[in-house]
């Protein structure tokens, strides 16, 4: 039986009418970060501005290392409606990455189980309408902090024609405040040899550049590591505002969070060695853990107390115990399963519907190319030739003294070889030694290449 999901539709409407995230509707948005508490109801979903319309469905996901031994993921199945800030905790080893990996289509090693988009299975769109923010940070060194946000916003997104470049450009700035980037906008990224921002602002670099493509699921593994208590709120409270303004959903694998972190999530699922103890929300996580015998004492935070007793090897581990109570619990395995097997019959907005809705959005405010409904890029190849290439030369001319070492070094080469060949035009064997000269010249192009 087919089901219509009342929200999804709803949200779904409102999609068509959202507005492109110009300046103004971002510069609201960092108004509405101070308004951000966890609590229910915090932040109202924007009638005008949200589109967030998918829900993520899985089934028994898991996966091994080799089939039938060496299990890394024990199946696990859930339910995200659009909207919902999830966290995925765990101690370290616990398979979070691997989950996450899974659920955001980027394991490419043989695994089971479904993963579903609006209730249908996911197609080769899935990555257009999601944004992976990897647990390392992988960026040029020698690019600044806002042309790399502006670059992977362009390769994911095309641009109405009538948005003016220095538009687009505020809306990044204003996007890289509420990540607390605005002061080192115009800093190098830097690396191990070059000067640049710091290990916490690259991790905030990263998930900047996943939370400007406008996704409708957004899968981050870990960005909050390495920053400070105070930054990793200011970021996970930005993820909140988007999911519950926008109706975007967020999966956040992180680590043992402080409470005022913690209770911004709506949902946990919480991992050991590979295995659930815990997936509901976040504000019946306390009563399903007195309802195991373990009540949270006072004066504790109860995530610091569900990890504590869900690490192997610790002296509190009661990790066999949790495993037990949540495949045996009404509150665990058993709602979880019901809860899916129900959303997988409902059919809500295709993947190409979703993709639909967002260019007649964008549409309004210019011309914008056609929609390119069955590629997996939503930009066209000649502008991700053009931004790639742009980028390149831009690097080049940055990096002076490699540009005249590169020219100098060139000329070096010209003249040893045209002195090893000269003459070869000439005799009896000239076509003989030409065929060779011409060899070699292709394979030093070849190798420069490699280089
Ligand atoms: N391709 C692989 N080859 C070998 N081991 C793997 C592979 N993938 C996952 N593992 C193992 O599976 C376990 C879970 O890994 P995963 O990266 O998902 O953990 P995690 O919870 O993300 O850990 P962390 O918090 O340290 O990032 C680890 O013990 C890891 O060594
Ligand atoms: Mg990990």
């Amino acid at each position: 039986e087919v089901i219509q999901s009342p929200k999804i539709m709803e949200a779904a409407q409102k999609a068509g009418d959202r507005a492109v995230p110009e300046s103004s509707a971002v510069e609201s948005l960092c108004k509405d970060l101070d308004f951000v508490t966890g609590e229910s109801g915090d932040v109202q979903l924007d009638p005008t501005l949200a589109y967030g319309a998918a829900a993520l469905t899985f089934k028994d996901v898991s996966f091994e290392l080799l089939p039938g031994r060496e299990r890394i993921l024990s199946p696990c199945s859930g339910h995200f409606e659009p909207g919902t800030l999830v966290a995925l905790m765990g101690p370290s080893g616990s398979g979070k990455t691997t989950l996450l990996d899974i659920l955001a289509g980027k394991k490419t090693s043989p695994y089971t189980g479904q993963v579903h988009l609006n209730g249908l299975p996911r197609n080769e769109l899935f990555p257009r309408l999601t944004s992976y923010v990897p647990q390392d940070d992988m960026m040029f060194p020698t690019v600044t902090v806002k042309e790399q946000v502006m670059f992977h916003t362009a390769l994911k997104t095309e641009v109405p024609s009538t948005v003016r470049r220095e538009d687009w450009a505020k809306t990044i700035e204003l996007q890289l405040r509420a990540v607390g980037l605005e002061e080192v906008q115009n800093s190098l990224i830097g690396s191990d040899v070059v000067r640049g921002i710091s290990g916490g602002q690259r991790r905030r670099v990263s998930l900047a550049c996943g939370l400007a493509t406008g996704a409708q699921i957004f899968f981050c593994d870990e960005p909050t590591s390495g920053l400070s208590a105070t930054d990793a709120e200011q970021c996970v409270r930005y993820m909140r505002l988007l999911c519950k303004k926008y109706g975007v959903s967020t999966v956040v694998a992180i680590h043992q969070p402080r409470q005022e972190v913690a209770v911004l999530f709506d949902h946990l699922l919480l991992l050991t060695s590979g295995d659930v103890v815990y997936n509901g929300k976040m504000t019946e996580a306390r009563r399903y853990w007195s309802d195991a015998g373990f009540p949270v004492p006072d004066l504790v935070s109860p995530t610091d107390y569900f990890l504590d007793l869900v690490t192997p090897g610790t002296l509190d581990s009661q990790v066999d115990l949790f495993r037990e109570f949540y495949q045996t619990s009404p509150k665990g395995k058993a709602s979880v399963d019901e809860l899916v097997d129900r959303e997988l019959c409902k059919a809500a907005l295709t993947a190409e519907e979703l993709l639909e809705a967002r260019h007649r959005r964008l549409s309004q405010f210019g011309d914008m190319p056609p929609l390119r409904s069955h590629s997996i890029y939503g930009v066209r190849f000649q502008k991700q030739l053009q931004k790639v290439f742009c980028r390149q030369v831009r690097l080049l001319l940055r990096d002076q003294q490699g540009v005249l070492t590169e020219i100098l070094v060139a000329m070096v080469q010209a003249l040893v070889v045209g002195a090893a060949y000269i003459g070869i035009g000439k005799g009896e064997d000239a076509g003989y030694h030409q065929v060779g000269f011409y060899f070699m010249l292709v394979m030093t192009c070849a190798l420069s290449g490699i280089k």
